[in-house]
């Protein structure tokens, strides 16, 4: 059973890019398998640092095959720009490393159009979305008339289709929203370009994994955002349109459910998030600044794909236990460690009390969290710089302590702890 799936346990921005990339060393394979270019993954290695949205993050070494799998949502442009800029950075993006599955769905101008009107019309409930046309594709997906990347395949058809899409989502724009028309012209002349370039990529991946299970390989599922920001499980409706979690890797690759040996959960040291929606443990002021850093280095709390400031609290370990749980995580990976370095106390929230009753775990899942309020244990901070730690036995005490407390509370081994972004700095357990 040689398929792994990293799964982030927060809303996202865990630091997957980075475990991934440092997974891959011992895969053949790196799929993602649901999301879009709403992801936004950073791996550094030594001086270059990579923002990869659609593309595997485990793609920089040389011997790893990247799948995008019928789970994703795919911006053609967006691919297609990515694409070029690793084979400017010198990553061999070719049809023999990189396969694209034909039930994938693309995202056209006209989901984005669809997602910046809705989002105008939600007024103050608005959702905070990135704005990349991910609801509009996935919702199209859903209504079965989405544009799948099949139809790349039969240039004929293929104008016409994206013509009636465009047609389609025009009669909502203009009704509803009273927004402008698209060209379509414009986009299915666009669209006919970008089949011509990704026609050799598209594949049967689902079965080609499959093959490639059989024959023992590796293969590493990358989850793009996080648990709570799933559409089943996460703080709806404040979550994105598909299944972020574990069980979405087999739907999103077309693998069995035997297949799944580990699923990694990765945690960050601390909560951060991007966009509206509950946040128990969320600090202001200056804790928060603390936490977030000024934006100067660039792993401060800043959205990798939209650039919005995050916002961050303290772990809150009823969702990372909820998280736990709903994906079937056999082991954690904690990041970010670095960050809470030189803090005289750190904080984990355990439970919730609401009217009066403390509840460890979440009554009615994570939906309505904003009348629970956060039960805190103090623990004490360490002041030495962790970024150069390679062994367990080096770290600081009270940083080992916070490390088996948060296993201890999630039920769960921390298998990895991450204490910078590059690729060696990381203490294996
Ligand atoms: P992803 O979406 O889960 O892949 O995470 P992002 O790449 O959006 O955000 C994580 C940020 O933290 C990136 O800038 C990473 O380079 C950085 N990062 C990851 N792990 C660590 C770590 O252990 N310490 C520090 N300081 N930065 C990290
Ligand atoms: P990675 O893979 C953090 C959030 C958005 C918004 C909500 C819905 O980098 O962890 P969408 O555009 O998906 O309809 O937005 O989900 N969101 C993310 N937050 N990291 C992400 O991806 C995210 N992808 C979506 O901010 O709150
Ligand atoms: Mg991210």
């Amino acid at each position: 059973m040689p398929l792994d799936i990293i799964v982030g346990t927060q809303w996202g921005d865990e630091g997957k890019g980075r475990v991934v990339d440092l997974l891959a060393t011992n895969m053949d394979y790196v799929a993602r398998y649901s999301g879009g270019d709403n992801a936004g993954h950073t791996v550094t290695i030594g001086k270059q640092t990579f923002k990869l949205h659609l593309i595997p993050s485990g793609m920089a070494y040389p011997h790893t095959v990247g799948i995008i799998g019928n789970g994703v949502v795919i911006n053609p442009d967006i691919l297609i720009k990515e694409m070029d800029s690793l084979r400017r950075a010198g990553i061999r993006i070719t049809p023999e490393r990189l396969y694209i599955s034909y039930a994938a769905h693309l995202i056209t101008p006209a989901h984005l159009a669809l997602d910046k009107a809705q989002e105008q019309a939600r007024g103050s409930g608005k959702i905070g979305t990135t704005l990349r046309g991910i609801g509009p594709a996935y919702t199209e997906k859903i209504a079965r008339r989405g544009l799948r990347v099949e139809l790349m395949l039969s240039p004929q058809s293929f104008t016409q289709k994206v013509l009636a899409h465009v047609e389609s989502i025009n009669h909502t724009i203009v009704t509803l929203y009273d927004g402008e028309p698209l060209d379509g012209q414009k986009i299915a002349h666009d669209f006919m370009n970008y089949a011509d370039e990704l026609r050799p990529y598209i594949r049967d991946t689902a079965g080609l994994l499959h093959e490639k299970l059989k024959q023992g390989k590796y293969i590493l599922a990358e989850g793009a955002q996080g648990t709570l920001l799933d559409v089943d499980h996460g703080t709806y409706p404040f979550v994105t349109s598909s299944n972020p979690t574990a069980p979405g890797a087999l739907i999103g690759l077309g693998l069995g459910v035997g297949n799944a040996n580990k699923v990694i959960g990765v945690t960050k040291a601390f909560q951060s998030r991007v966009g509206e929606g509950p946040f128990p443990t969320e600090l202001q002021g200056e804790e928060a600044a603390r936490l977030r850093g000024s934006g100067e280095n660039p792993w401060d709390e800043f959205g990798t794909t939209t650039g919005r400031p995050r916002r961050v609290g303290w772990l809150d370990m009823v969702l990372l236990r909820y998280a736990v749980r709903i994906n079937g995580i056999t082991e954690l990976a904690v990041t970010k460690l670095d960050i809470l370095s030189g803090l005289p106390k750190v904080k984990i929230c355990t439970a919730y009390i609401k009217d009066t009753l403390t509840y460890s775990d979440l009554p009615y899942g994570p939906a309505n969290l904003d009348s629970f309020i956060p039960v805190y244990e103090e623990l004490p901070g360490w002041n030495k710089d962790i970024r150069l730690v390679k062994e367990w036995g080096d770290l600081p005490a009270q940083a080992q302590d916070y490390i088996r407390r948060v296993e201890q509370l999630a039920g769960t081994p921390v298998h990895l702890v991450s204490v910078g972004p590059e690729r060696e700095q990381v203490i294996l357990l």
